[in-house]
């Protein structure tokens, strides 16, 4: 009885010094612990012993994912969230005491930097929005992690779409502090990728951080590609396809009667393009025009030139041979036609000519059929210049251009 007794008492003891360990955290230690190292803080003055100090601020970025980019707008959506942290030197324990090593705060109990982000696109915004938390660590060290979307303005240059690269920046400044009161610094020189979602569009290439040391300004850089598998499908392709029909115009007999509609058809369809090219870049010409809008204006003006000479040709074609060929037409057509002899070998019109003689009959028909030869080689020339150019100016870019 008495060893059960005995027994009963250790057991007794044990639990009480155990419940007594489990006390110093329970809910009512830790509220007495938190108002004693919370209490009586005034939120506005910077946490540091020595007025005159600075207090140092370390942050990163983590890019969480780019939701859009609109070159039109010249506007930036991403999301992300910034890891701030800096010394809160009123506040620090002794966490062996009491087996705390960490709390949780919200804002509006200790003093927080305010950082705004310097390039919004609307209006002036801060980096947090209310009610964010932070934790606290035994040695004052205070961890920050406000995140949102965020949107900036970055004007797109699309001299080269759609095989432009975008130079996008997020600037951050402290608001309220100057620079002998806080002083930011970056932890890495790059954009934390780590939880980043690839987009589509825009592949990310590379980011850089920049600081100006007056402003405490954080500038973090990226560098976005576009994806232009799909412009080149939907855009570029079909306008080739396009002005290479345009070309076929000549082909065409004239006396089907079609030249004149389908050359102005091909006209109209490239002017479609056109619009629809204008409604997905930004209108301006800074820093230059871009240069697919110089190929659709000069792949119009081109199809204009074809309807034109079309029209001109015609007009030869189907004059009455009552009338007497100019002596010009006739040496045009002669030129024309020693030109084309020399350069591929048509033995089968040098026989023609030696048995007819020098002095074979020009008539108005030859006339438009050597316009349209000479307007076809010319224009094919001419269209085959202006696409190596585009390809030559997306690719490596055209000195005259910039
Ligand atoms: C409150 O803080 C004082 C001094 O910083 C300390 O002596 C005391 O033990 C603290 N009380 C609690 C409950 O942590
Ligand atoms: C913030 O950075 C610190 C190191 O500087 C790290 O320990 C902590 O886990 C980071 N927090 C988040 C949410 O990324
Ligand atoms: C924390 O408390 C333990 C004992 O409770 C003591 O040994 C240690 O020196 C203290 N640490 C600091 C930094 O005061």
């Amino acid at each position: 009885m008495k060893m059960k007794n005995s027994g009963y008492v250790v057991i007794m003891i044990l639990l009480i010094s155990f419940f007594r360990e489990s006390f110093s955290v329970s809910y009512t230690n830790f509220d007495a612990f938190f108002k004693n190292i919370t209490g009586g803080k005034n939120i506005n003055l910077r946490p540091v012993l020595d007025h005159k100090s600075k207090v140092n601020i370390y942050m990163f970025f983590h890019l969480i994912n780019i939701q859009e980019f609109n070159e039109v707008e010249g506007k930036l959506s991403l999301t992300g969230y910034f890891n701030i942290s800096w010394v809160d030197q009123t506040i620090s324990w002794n966490s062996t005491d009491n087996e705390i090593e960490e709390v949780t705060l919200e804002e509006h109990i200790i003093w927080k930097p305010s950082f705004i982000i310097g390039n919004s696109y609307d209006g002036v915004k801060f980096i947090h929005k209310d009610h964010t938390v932070m934790r606290v660590q035994s040695n004052g060290v205070v961890k920050w992690t406000p995140g949102d979307n965020y949107e900036v303005v970055c004007n797109a240059d699309v001299s080269r779409y759609p095989f432009d690269t975008q130079l996008c920046k997020l600037q951050i400044l402290p608001w309220g502090y100057t620079s002998e009161e806080i002083v930011v610094v970056p932890i890495y020189d790059y954009i934390v990728q780590l939880w980043f979602n690839p987009q589509k569009t825009w592949e990310f290439i590379e980011s850089s951080i920049a600081k100006n040391e007056g402003l405490q300004l954080l500038e973090f850089s990226m560098k976005l590609k576009r994806n232009p598998m799909f412009f080149v499908l939907n855009l570029i392709l079909p306008i080739c396809v396009m002005i290479i029909l345009n070309i076929f115009v000549f082909l065409l007999p004239p006396e089907s009667g079609e030249r004149v509609g389908y050359a102005v058809t091909v006209l109209l369809a490239i002017a479609v393009f056109l619009t629809i090219s204008s409604d997905n870049l930004p209108a301006t010409s800074s820093p230059r025009i871009s240069s697919i809008s110089l190929l659709l204006f000069t792949d119009v003006v081109i199809s204009a030139v074809i309807v034109l000479m079309v029209i001109l040709s015609l007009r030869y074609y189907h004059r009455e041979d009552t009338y007497l060929v100019s002596s010009f037409m006739r040496g045009f057509v002669n030129v024309s036609r020693i030109l084309r002899c020399q350069v591929c070998s048509c033995r089968r019109k040098k026989e023609k000519y030696n048995e007819t003689g020098n002095e074979e009959e020009i008539k108005w028909t030859d006339v438009g059929k050597e316009i349209d030869i000479i307007c076809g080689i010319f224009i094919t020339v001419v269209i085959c210049i202006v696409n190596a150019l585009y390809i030559i100016d997306v690719t490596v870019g055209l000195p005259g251009l910039d």
